[in-house]
């Protein structure tokens, strides 16, 4: 059985534990030839130990993206691989308002593709989690074609790691994603989770402010996995380089007060503790773009993949997870 090699750069984060799970646990069949996987994967701080137990056959390498620091011992003992995953970022758009230039050092990821070009073969398929807003937000339903105007240095620095990839690397796949939801990762993350947020301010009773004229298309975590192991088996199956820019959302266009009130119907909390305001009444210490709703028909056509509505995603997200 072939054996393929996999890193997933920031598996400690919440997407990178979640695809961590999905490759140790599947064993994808493409042309009827199975493979299996060697999985490595990346951290910067400790790697918990939750993680490490779920997923003891992998190989976990310390690596700071903003100096390179960590990827030749990769070489030495893991090697090339033929799929790299990078899921690492400074992903809170107001830590990287805070802090411009630490944020575009490690959203920028030159020291991965440097250390890629180190290797004689230019054929590891680089996956690369980009965002929605790298759009100016300013109408509905973007396509990857538009033009990206991102309106914070977040933006700003994925829009750069976009450019840097498709000028530096033959064979790679950008995923633009919107936010992403769904249950929490093995070990949790220490940052917010969209669903947990919500579901936990409206448990106390309490009238809640949330934007009405601030729209996404949240992706559901799992939905964003089965994307990325479709284009693991592309790449595996076929042999063939890709350049792909892919917008990848969930199926619906929602506002802030949309997501709550999709949480609250499946909690049955009273829908008149959400009150509806304006994003333009809050300083949230970083601009945020209003409209970032993404046209994903490129994304279904191209790897036959149908994320699901947003109401099924919360149903799927918090039927797992205890009330709070
Ligand atoms: N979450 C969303 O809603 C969302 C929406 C759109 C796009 N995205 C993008 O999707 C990707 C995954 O997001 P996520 O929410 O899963 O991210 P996350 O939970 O914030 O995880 C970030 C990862 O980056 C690693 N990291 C941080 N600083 C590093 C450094 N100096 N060197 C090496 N690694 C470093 C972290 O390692 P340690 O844990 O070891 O510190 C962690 O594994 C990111 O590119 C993000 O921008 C996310």
């Amino acid at each position: 059985m072939k054996k393929v090699k996999v890193l997933v750069v920031g598996g400690t984060g919440y997407l990178g534990q979640h695809l961590l799970q999905a490759y140790a646990h599947a064993i994808p069949n493409a042309n009827g030839t199975p493979f299996a996987f060697d999985l490595a994967f990346t951290h910067h701080s400790s790697p918990p130990h939750p993680l490490l137990d779920a997923i003891p056959s992998s190989f976990p390498f310390q690596v700071d993206l903003k100096t390179g620091v960590g990827f030749e011992t990769i070489s030495n003992t893991f090697g090339q691989p033929d799929i790299v995953v990078n899921c690492a970022a400074i992903s809170v758009p107001r830590a990287c308002e805070t802090d411009p230039a630490t944020a575009h050092a490690i959203n920028v990821p030159s020291s991965l593709v440097q250390w890629l070009q180190s290797f004689g073969k230019r054929n590891t398929l680089l996956i690369h989690l980009s965002t929605d807003q790298v759009y100016e937000g300013e109408k509905s339903f973007y396509k990857e074609e538009d033009i990206a105007v991102p309106v914070n240095v977040y933006g700003k620095t994925k829009v750069a790691a976009e450019r840097f990839i498709s000028e530096n690397w033959p064979n790679f796949a950008i995923l633009r994603s919107s936010i992403i939801y769904g249950p929490q990762a093995i070990s949790p993350v220490p940052k917010s989770l969209p669903i947990q947020w919500i579901d936990s301010a409206l448990a106390k009773g309490e009238k809640v402010q949330f934007f009405h004229d601030e729209f996404r298309c949240p992706i559901y975590v799992k939905d964003l996995v089965t994307i990325i192991l479709a284009l693991t088996s592309q790449w595996i199956s076929e042999g063939k380089q890709m350049q792909l820019l892919l917008n990848a959302g969930g199926a619906d266009r929602v506002s802030r007060v949309q997501m709550a009130e999709a949480v609250a119907q499946f909690r049955g909390y009273d829908t008149s503790l959400i009150k509806p305001v304006s994003a333009s009444s809050a300083d949230r210490g970083v601009k945020s773009p209003a409209d970032i709703s993404m046209d994903i028909s490129r994304l279904v056509q191209t790897l036959k993949v149908q994320p699901v509505a947003y109401e099924n995603g919360v149903r799927l997200t918090l039927s797992t997870e205890a009330k709070q």
